[in-house]
């Protein structure tokens, strides 16, 4: 079998991971064709737009990136079939939600979309491929990837025997932030790359040497890189949970949270990193990689170890609920009728990424106590936003602005729930003269100037803070 060197790449999914990886790919390896492949087509159409403001996907630099490579060296298609076939390495970068029903309902990751790209590669690969895992998964996943490539490999559609194939699968976890996804990727902490056979893992990181100190590149067991990614979130997110749990305590002791965190960072065992309170975290990966950790420890029959880990996730929902019920006892206990200003809708600056979103479950909160919502984000369109509420009679209760001024006015309360810098820059006096007094501003991130806010008029409440 011809183990041929690397010439042509194919991404099958081309969201959040796929998009801006693939991206980075093609432009420290310009003699590589990245094909990036997608069964969405409205979403490979928004890749191709030459509006580079239309991308599926906001994230700073992208756009910048995208248009020095697009159609030279990556392209953005929904033909799976050919570009899987003419692939010397697949990147595998589909969604992994949490399985909504079944075994494992609410902790496992649902594998579907992995089986069905497995099923694909197994299809139209040819010769030898490389297969890669960039999606978040379960240990041990690789093996099932395996068993599908490896049981229909030798047979074709009609029983006939085909052109033998081979694969080596790779595990190559992407720990990419949404926000600073193209700094992190260009200049990433490490890369970690495991699997069984050298050749293989060699290849992969070939591909990384391009651009990446080889000090960086870290080679593993496939097993141990499997488990690493989902690791290094549970790790990540009790960071979050571990300062919004202090957060709480230092509103009623007269602890400053800031002044917390300053003093705690500066010990270098602890690091100052990652150590901002908010309304919790969001996004795609912390909570389902989390409840997948659980529930692999579950499965292991580790029910303390499981433990541990599930008391993260909820310290993040109480933290949401905890947000809520302040709004409301603040606004006298009721929000019937009121007008509220939500600023920032994604579940973090500087992306329009929306999943998970705390902004979510605190206005669900607030729409159950009456209260009629004004939105406002500055990447997060109208559609993306109402589309959450579907369940509720948004066409009255809800409206979505173009200025944070049309927001908030004839509202009572200002929320800040995504640290987008531009909240920075406002025009707080003018906001004042628009809003019904008492005018509140809530700030969920604990990131604005307090004391020019409470000289304006404002009433304040931020996190953390007494
Ligand atoms: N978003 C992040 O910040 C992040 C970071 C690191 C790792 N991850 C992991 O990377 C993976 C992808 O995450 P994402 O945020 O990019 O997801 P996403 O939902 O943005 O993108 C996945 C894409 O895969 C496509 N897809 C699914 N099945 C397909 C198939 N059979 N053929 C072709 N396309 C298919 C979907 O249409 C979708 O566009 C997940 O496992 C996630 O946990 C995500």
């Amino acid at each position: 079998m011809n183990k041929k060197s690397i010439r042509n790449i194919c991404c099958i999914g081309a969201g959040y991971v796929g998009g801006p990886s693939m991206a980075v790919i093609a432009l420290n390896c310009p003699e590589l064709i990245v094909n990036v492949v997608d069964i969405n087509l409205q979403k490979i159409e928004a890749w191709n737009s030459d509006d580079l403001n239309k991308l599926p996907v906001f994230e700073p630099g992208l756009d910048t990136v995208v248009e020095k490579c697009r159609d030279k060296n990556l392209f953005f298609s929904t033909e799976v079939q050919k570009n899987i076939s003419e692939a010397d390495i697949i990147f595998i970068s589909v969604n992994t939600p949490t399985k909504t029903i079944g075994l494992g309902k609410g902790y496992a990751s649902d594998l579907k979309w992995i089986e069905s790209s497995a099923r694909q590669i197994a299809k139209y690969a040819r010769n030898h491929t490389v297969v890669v895992e960039k999606s978040t998964l379960p240990v041990r996943t690789a093996e099932t990837i395996k068993d599908i490539l490896e049981s229909s490999e030798e047979i074709s559609d009609f029983g006939m025997q085909k052109e033998p194939k081979s694969f080596s699968i790779i595990s190559n976890p992407e720990f990419l932030a949404e926000g600073s996804a193209i700094n992190d990727l260009q200049s990433p902490d490490r890369v970690l790359i495991g699997g069984e056979d050298e050749e293989s893992i060699e290849k992969v990181c070939s591909i990384y040497k391009n651009w990446v100190d080889p000090s960086k590149i870290i080679t593993t067991n496939l097993w141990s890189s499997e488990l690493s990614k989902l690791v290094a979130n549970a790790f990540l997110a009790q960071r979050i949970s571990s300062v919004n749990s202090i957060s709480s305590l230092c509103e009623l002791t007269g602890a400053n949270i800031k002044e917390v965190t300053l003093a705690i960072g500066k010990d270098k065992r602890i690091g100052d990193q990652f150590l901002k309170p908010g309304p919790g975290f969001g996004g795609s990966c912390f909570k389902k990689d989390i409840l997948n950790l659980v529930y692999l420890c579950q499965y292991y029959g580790l029910h303390e170890v499981a433990d541990y880990w599930e008391q993260i996730v909820k310290i993040n929902s109480w933290q949401q609920e905890r947000i809520s019920s302040i709004v409301i006892q603040n606004l006298f206990g009721t929000l019937s009728n009121k007008k509220l200003a939500i600023l920032g809708f994604s579940f973090k600056a500087n992306t329009n990424d929306t999943r998970e979103s705390p902004s979510i479950s605190i206005s669900k909160n607030l729409i159950k106590e009456g209260a009629r919502l004004n939105f406002y984000d500055p990447k997060v369109n109208e559609d993306k936003i109402l589309k959450e509420f579907q369940e509720y009679e948004y066409e009255q209760k809800l409206n979505v602005f173009e200025t944070v001024l049309d927001a908030a006015k004839g509202t009572d309360a200002i929320i800040i729930l995504t640290e987008w810098e531009e909240f920075h820059h406002l025009n707080w006096e003018l906001i004042f003269q628009v809003m019904r007094k008492p005018a509140w501003v809530f700030d969920s991130r604990s990131y604005l100037n307090i004391i020019q806010l409470k000289n304006i008029g404002f009433k304040v409440w931020a996190l953390g803070q007494s």
